[in-house]
């Protein structure tokens, strides 16, 4: 087997989805742990504190290192090569969350026992569903009570329109969660409880459901009630369908609590033997295979500094085949135009470190000037372009207002670029003046961010008046009926930057009710069609 197709076959990228406070960032520490880059957790941790610390983006930027640092973790673990993109959310949820997933093969939905699917996690599982990404469930925080396990799996089936199939179940003595069943191996794993509150791996007994020494392990009315719960998973549930787990329809689903670390070996080992490698994606001129002699990646996130003494960006590139190395020529498609991968960086350590080489399914960071957009596929074989990530409806909008009517062409040219970059989307209105612009985003910070960078990139002094609409969809249809729809009182159509039309909503409410009313005459889009 060449180097190529064993460095594909081992890697696993991922990024983990969930509501803020579901326990991602512990989880992410104890993988780390388990993966043996202990050093790696301070700097989840020095993220977590500053997101406590402060709603203050500039604050935030001020961390920038370490939010540049830990937007890719890469480590080993039993013989894998381990991939783990951060989705960044609470303040700083933005549409680079919804873009770092189309970096990533599979992600992990991670929920909390008492809460289930919320807000947060639907939408980022809706982005998986419709790129039909493999979702891997946890539900954590086991070690406290919670709903009960049948209970919530039928809630997240229901909710989310995937089905969950056990491969772990919680032993629960009474409340307490002593152990999970692995169903795969036929292993009842009990937990022994660390005298470290979680700092290091946990050792488990290991014995078969029917092995006779089991009862002594967990006790009788424990195995009886854990005998019937495996039977009932067997009768009634979905049986374990590989096909149906790469299409993103059936979730293999885990209990743990990342806080004592119970449960999350048994999860890591398990996902990353039934995760995908790196597969084959979608070019403009058929599918190309990860082990593609050429090389080619794409920019699926662009982060600028914003420190106006420092006005490099980094661009971040997902390998999707052939090897990577630092240094090499190769073209960006988009422009036509030749590109040398000068310094690129790996996000290994609290340090950017140089990278040599890459694989498909790495991340890597590149130096850029400007030339490089989301999307831009960069390859220095002969292949077609990746398919456009696409963008993604916002669901904060202001208006934008600039004092000095004689920058208006700065303000324009910034908006267009800074949307081609991603920061934002611009959409147009009519009014008496002439077409007015309206920013878009998927999370208010990056409002903040476009007025500093406006300011300081283009000169532009702009204020934003928040305006009362709270989801879009882009519409298609004859013209004529999008504008009747677009004639009601709680609404507005704007077009975006390539012209296509746009309903704005001022209630999801709303936005429900025209889509089940309306779905005959309109295509309604949540995603840019
Ligand atoms: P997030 O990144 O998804 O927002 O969640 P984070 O890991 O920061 O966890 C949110 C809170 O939930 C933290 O408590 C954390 O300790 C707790 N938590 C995470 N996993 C578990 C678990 O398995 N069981 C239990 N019982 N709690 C869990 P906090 O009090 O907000 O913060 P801290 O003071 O503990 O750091």
């Amino acid at each position: 087997m060449s180097t190529l197709s064993e460095e594909v076959r081992r890697r696993r990228t991922f990024a983990i989805i969930s509501h803020p406070d579901a326990g991602k960032t512990t989880l992410t520490e104890k993988l780390l742990l388990y993966g043996g880059a202990v050093h790696l957790a301070g700097s989840v941790k020095a993220r977590r504190a500053q997101r406590h610390a402060t709603s203050d983006w500039m604050k935030m930027e001020q961390e920038r290192g370490i939010s540049v640092t830990s937007s890719v973790l890469q480590f080993d673990y039993r013989g894998f090569r381990v991939n783990l993109l951060d989705t960044p959310g609470h303040q700083d949820f933005s549409e680079d969350t919804y873009r770092t997933l189309v970096a990533a093969d599979s992600a992990v939905m991670l929920l909390d026992n008492r809460k289930g699917v919320e807000e947060q996690t639907r939408k980022l599982f809706n982005v998986c569903k419709l790129r039909r990404t493999p979702v891997f469930t946890v539900v954590n925080k086991c070690d406290r009570p919670g709903e009960d396990p049948f209970q919530l799996l039928d809630d997240v089936e229901a909710d989310l329109g995937v089905a969950c199939y056990p491969v772990t179940w919680p032993v629960l003595d009474g409340d307490r969660f002593v152990g999970v069943y692995d169903r795969r191996r036929d292993l009842v794993l009990r937990f022994r409880r660390g005298e470290d509150h979680g700092q290091s791996r946990v050792e488990t007994d290991a014995l078969a459901l029917d092995d006779p020494a089991l009862e002594d392990t967990i006790g009788a009315a424990t195995l009886e009630r854990l005998r019937e719960e495996v039977e009932l998973l067997d009768a009634a549930g979905a049986p374990y369908d590989e096909a149906a787990v790469r299409a993103g329809t059936l979730s293999p689903t885990f209990f743990a609590s990342a806080l004592t670390n119970f449960g999350v070996e048994p999860f890591f080992r398990t996902f990353l033997d039934l995760a995908p490698a790196p597969v084959p994606r979608e070019t403009t001129e058929g599918e190309v295979s990860p082990e593609h002699d050429a090389f080619s990646g794409f920019v699926f996130k662009i982060q600028a500094n914003l420190d106006p003494k420092h006005r490099d960006r980094i661009a971040f590139l997902r390998v999707c085949s052939g090897r990577f190395e630092a240094g090499a020529d190769v073209s960006n498609l988009r422009s036509g135009k030749p590109l040398r991968l000068a310094q690129p960086q790996s996000f290994l350590a609290r340090d950017r470190q140089a990278v040599e080489e890459a694989w498909p399914g790495d991340v890597v960071g590149i130096h850029d000037r400007g030339s490089l957009r989301i999307g831009d596929t960069l390859t220095d074989g002969d292949i077609g372009e990746y398919r456009d990530i696409p963008r993604f409806s916002p669901e904060h909008f202001a208006r934008v207002r600039i004092g000095d009517p004689l920058r208006r062409k700065h303000l324009d040219t910034g908006l267009r670029q800074l949307s081609e970059e991603g920061a934002a989307q611009v959409f147009y209105a009519e009014s008496i003046a002439g077409p007015a612009p309206i920013v878009g985003a998927v999370g208010p910070l990056q409002f903040d961010v476009l007025l500093h960078r406006l300011e300081h990139e283009y000169g532009v002094s702009a204020t934003l008046e928040r305006l009362p609409y709270v989801a879009a969809r882009w519409v298609t249809g004859p013209t004529a009926e999008i504008e009747r729809v677009a004639g009601g009182y709680d609404r507005v159509q704007v077009t975006d930057s390539r012209d296509r039309p746009l309903i704005l909503f001022q209630s999801t409410w709303s936005l429900q009710k025209t889509e089940a009313n309306e779905a005959e005459v309109l295509g309604f889009h949540s995603v840019a069609p």
